[in-house]
């Protein structure tokens, strides 16, 4: 693991999105796995600016988001689908078909986690994975537990992960008790993984996920037995490293 401490979230960002640019000039036609929520906000219109000024070409990418909460369509406000059209697939040339997410709003949700889990299989592994982390250790929705998923799961999410997401809708009832997410051995198996983390709500997780035991409990200490782990934090959420 190669950690980078950076003076504020912004120059977090700044990084951050050079290091994918870096991944997309040398490999244009990447699979890169991307994150919703907070942290990567700033990364992504980075990238935006990146494409708008300098023509980061985005047109021969293939993009897989972790994650999808179970229940809400693609046009709905609070869905990772509509994040990812705000904040950086709408503003750049991706092409709509090479966009995977699991789909928010199936008939059957063990199907589309099946059809999800397929598409993954013959387009990865992913390149590059950026990954957020939650308060609780958790990476996409693998929630601490005694055995995590390995392929595509229906993930229940915990009661923390839940009133953390609450600020992003109008109140913690309308956040769903379920997602889609992408299983741990599919993020495992990315060839190279971008673990951000910022902010004082991180400390707690960023020192357990990196210093801590590797165990199901902390998902994101997984992260210790990869080869090529990339983790950018901020002073506030490096407070605890030693
Ligand atoms: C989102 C995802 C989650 C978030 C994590 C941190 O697609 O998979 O694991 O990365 O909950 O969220 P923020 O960045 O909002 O603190």
């Amino acid at each position: 693991m190669e950690i980078t401490v950076f003076d504020d979230y912004q120059k977090l960002s700044a990084a951050a999105a050079t290091l994918i640019a870096a991944q997309i000039y040398q490999k244009p036609n990447s699979v890169l796995g991307f994150a919703t929520g907070s942290t990567p906000l700033k990364t992504y219109q980075y990238l935006v600016k990146f494409h708008q000024q300098q023509g980061l070409d985005f047109s021969k990418i293939i993009s897989f988001n972790l994650d999808e909460y179970l229940g809400l369509a693609p046009n709905h406000r609070q869905s990772y689908a509509y994040y990812m059209q705000k904040h950086l697939f709408g503003q750049v040339n991706i092409k709509q078909k090479n966009i995977y997410f699991p789909t928010g709003n199936p008939q059957c949700p063990q199907e589309a986690c099946q059809k999800y889990q397929q598409h993954l299989k013959e387009l990865g592994p992913l390149d590059l994975q950026i990954l957020g982390l939650g308060a609780n250790g958790h990476i996409g929705f693998n929630e601490p537990a005694n055995e995590l998923n390995t392929s595509t799961f229906i993930a229940c999410l915990s009661p923390q992960t839940r009133a953390d997401n609450a600020r992003f809708f109008d109140s913690q009832k309308e956040v769903p008790h379920y997602a889609i997410s992408m299983g741990i051995t599919s993020i495992m198996q990315s060839k190279k993984i971008l673990l951000l983390a910022a902010g004082t709500q991180k400390q707690q997780a960023i020192k357990k996920a990196l210093q801590g035991n590797i165990t199901t409990q902390v998902p994101a200490s997984l992260l210790q037995t990869h080869p090529f782990v990339n983790v950018f934090v901020d002073n506030q959420a490096a407070d605890l490293l030693t």
